[in-house]
């Protein structure tokens, strides 16, 4: 009692504050703190990082095993391509320009699942890439009504991909069960 008296006055005397209001401040400072704190975590505190609000670290074996050695797919359909998304880690990343599908495995954390660019994983991405788009519905290579300007720029993201990834296959259009072909989706237009 006499301890909580004169913790009482001490507040008054040092903070001028209420000691309601003081250790109102107390609190939240220890929620920042906690909050701020939970940023910043020893990466092999495994508890911590749990914890942790940050994003998954990927693991030392995701990080240091290479992707296999790309496979040639050949001919591969649209509906095929997108079973190359990265949901079966055991399949690699494919992504599609112009009808030409690139390995992009060696890119798994920009496209790999929640990676910034997962999205283009499994897609025919050339209208997205010549629009600069995240829009869902530009995963296509309907390209008729862009401009020189669009067109240009997804030339030269077919360069940056020709250069860095492995060309592992191109889009066919579907067949129709009577064998002939068929647009099967608006997806892909006239690959090359
Ligand atoms: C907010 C604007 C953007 C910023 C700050 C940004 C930043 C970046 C950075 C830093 C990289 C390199 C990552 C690395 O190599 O580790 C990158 C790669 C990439 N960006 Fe963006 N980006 C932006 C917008 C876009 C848009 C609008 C698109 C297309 C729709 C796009 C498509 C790509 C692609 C496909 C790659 C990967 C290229 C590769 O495989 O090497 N980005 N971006």
């Amino acid at each position: 009692m006499a301890f909580s008296s004169s913790l009482v006055a001490a507040i008054g005397a040092y903070t001028t504050l209420a000691p309601a209001a003081f250790f109102t401040i107390l609190a939240l400072m220890a929620c920042v703190y906690h909050l701020v704190s939970a940023f910043f975590v020893y990466p092999d505190d495994e508890a911590a990082v749990k914890r942790s609000l940050a994003p998954p670290i990927p693991s030392t074996e995701e990080v240091l095993v290479p992707p296999p050695e790309p496979v040639q797919l050949g001919d591969i359909s649209l509906e095929e391509l997108r079973t190359y998304d990265g949901s079966d880690p055991k399949k690699p990343l494919l992504m599609a320009i112009k009808g030409v599908v690139y390995d992009v495995s060696i890119g798994r954390m920009l496209y790999g699942p929640g990676g910034p660019y997962a999205f283009f994983a499994g897609r025919e991405t050339s209208r997205a890439l010549a629009l600069m788009s995240f829009d869902l519905g530009d995963l296509n290579s309907d390209l008729d009504d862009l401009g020189e300007a669009e067109l240009e720029v997804l030339q030269d993201w077919e360069e940056k991909f020709k250069e860095k990834y492995i060309k592992v296959g191109k889009i066919v259009l579907e067949r129709s069960k009577g064998g002939d072909e068929m647009e099967s989706t608006q997806e892909t237009k006239g690959g090359s």
